[in-house]
């Protein structure tokens, strides 16, 4: 891990234990078992760190944006007051799912925890806090919860008009499953280009 990068501050990953205590833990194992945040990029997940207090006028937002052609923004308040069917939504980001196309979230106050799926099927929990943004790719199985400070506002973007619905795993016949699995889980030995971060 370079310890110059300073997304490092915002997002943090690791290897989940499989005790079933409350999703909203840690979950490290023992000893903890870090990922890099290379290692993400690996399994499709981009990242970076940017200014949570200035996004109206982030330069660097504009251009990624740009760049990836994220025309939609709003944002998702997650608590019980500001989260309609707060109960109900909760339980639904923890089922495994993945969605047809990305899922783009820029955590700008609060903090929570996005679960992806390795090569071997493992979970790796994403730590991501204020001025962190991940894309998990279109076809990764993934979840998502509160940590135990309860609160998140997370950016939310997309490529033209929004589509959030959730598979819940098995979908393994859609395309956009076929095409990750293509893209990232079986490209040992293929010498492929893999859309990695900038
Ligand atoms: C979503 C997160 C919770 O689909 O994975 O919005
Ligand atoms: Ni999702």
């Amino acid at each position: 891990m370079g310890a110059s990068d300073k997304r490092e501050e915002v997002l943090q990953a690791w290897y989940m234990d499989d005790s079933d205590e409350d999703q909203r833990l840690p979950h490290y194992r023992e000893p903890k078992e870090f990922v890099s945040l290379d290692q993400l990029a690996e399994l499709g997940v981009l990242s970076w760190r940017l200014d949570a207090d200035n996004y109206e006028t982030d330069e660097e937002l504009k251009k990624i944006r740009e760049e990836r052609g994220y025309s939609y923004m709003d944002f998702c308040e997650v608590c019980p007051e500001k989260l309609p069917n707060y109960e109900e939504k909760i339980k639904n980001f923890f089922e495994e799912h993945l969605h047809t196309d990305e899922e783009i979230r820029y955590c700008v106050a609060g903090s929570g925890y996005f679960d992806v799926r390795d090569h071997n099927d493992q979970w790796i929990r994403v730590w991501v806090k204020k001025g962190g943004m991940i894309v998990l790719p279109a076809g990764i199985y993934h979840r998502f919860t509160l940590d135990t400070d309860n609160y998140i506002k997370a950016m939310r973007l997309f490529v033209g008009d929004p589509i959030w619905t959730p598979y819940n795993r098995p979908h393994d016949h859609l395309p956009a499953r076929k095409e990750y699995l293509e893209n990232f889980l079986q490209k040992e030995g293929g010498g492929q280009a893999v859309d990695a971060a900038a």
